[in-house]
């Protein structure tokens, strides 16, 4: 028997090629340049699976390839799907899978950087001594605040939302809350509180941290009228997803120090990035790089191979999203 043809939207980890180019014929992206609307939808009628990632917006009509769809699953190289029409694609019978797990402690690792980023101004202060303004140590200017014995507010108490609040509490030692839309229970942290709305958790903590996927229920979760409960001396860490923040709001509330700083590793219309929260130095800002580590991204492809493995080998696939 043939086997499946599997088409690859982007550059992927040495050892995770190879495993593919062993178990499948591959069409791999070796320039690493994102695929156009066309391709994804070329992509869709000639391969029988799609392995793609954050960023390829694999509509319905991508999905559809004009009535010419071949391939019967998408592996996606993320936990988040967001950017993939799940509804579209079940109507279509076409599986989604998804790389869970693999990704969490790399993200929370990088949410708790942010968190430590923003409450010591780190890039204030880096940027001035780049600058040549660094008169030498001095006692009083631009001091940071410590984190024990402060509140982190976690909105989505999932993996990596446990993860960071776990990093945040034993490692340093902040009270944690949080809030989850479904019910939650957090025993690997005996002492964290469920708060009982959003607007609740953001009047309470000192960070707050934003684990939620990106659904269309979570646009502008972080509305203007959310962050004006904040309290000034707050910070907003954001490594989920950008369109979950209200952009334009959170900028105004960062200029007029509605809000202490923001640690931001996701945006509305990545990877434009604003030009006024670039001019800010109240704010940390990182390209998407929550799982960047290599160690996460060879498991994340690993994952979506075995994904692939099982979906061929007509069984359920282990990360079966839709
Ligand atoms: C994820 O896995 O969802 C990361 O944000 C990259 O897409």
């Amino acid at each position: 028997m043939a086997r499946p043809r599997i088409i690859v939207t982007r550059k992927l980890p040495d050892s995770v090629e190879a495993r593919l180019k062993s178990l499948f014929t591959v069409a791999l992206n070796h320039s690493d340049k994102p695929f156009s609307r066309a391709k994804l939808t070329t992509a869709m009628a000639r391969a029988d699976g799609v392995l793609c990632t954050f960023g390829d917006k694999i509509d319905e009509d991508i999905l559809a390839a004009s009535g010419a769809r071949k391939a019967r699953i998408v592996a996606n190289f993320g936990v988040g799907t967001n950017h993939i029409d799940l509804e579209a694609a079940e109507d279509l019978g076409v599986v989604v899978t998804n790389t869970p797990d693999v990704l969490t402690d790399a993200t929370a690792d990088l949410a708790m950087a942010l968190i430590l980023a923003s409450t010591r101004r780190m890039y204030a202060h880096e940027a001035r001594l780049r600058r040549g303004d660094w008169a030498g140590f001095d006692i009083t200017s631009g001091l940071g605040c410590a984190l024990r014995g402060k509140t982190l507010g976690v909105v989505g108490m999932g993996r990596i939302g446990t993860a960071l609040a776990q990093r945040a509490h034993f490692g340093f030692g902040m009270k944690v809350v949080y809030f989850n839309r479904s019910k939650v229970l957090v025993p690997s942290i005996p002492e964290a509180e469920a708060a009982e709305s959003i607007e609740a958790l953001l009047a309470a903590s000192d960070v707050v941290s934003l684990h939620v996927p990106g659904d269309a229920g979570n646009r502008h979760l972080i509305s203007a009228a959310r962050l004006a409960l904040m309290k000034p001396n707050a910070h907003l860490v954001n490594t989920a997803r950008g369109d979950v923040v209200d952009e334009t709001a959170l900028i105004e509330a960062l200029q007029s120090g509605a809000i202490a700083g923001a640690g931001l590793d996701v945006f509305a219309q990545e990877p434009n990035v604003p030009e006024a929260l670039r001019a800010l130095d109240n704010v940390t800002l990182l390209p998407h790089i929550g799982s960047a580590t290599l160690e996460a991204r060879i498991a994340m492809g690993m994952r979506a191979v075995d994904n692939l493995v099982a979906f061929f080998a007509e069984k359920v696939p282990p990360h079966q999203v839709g």
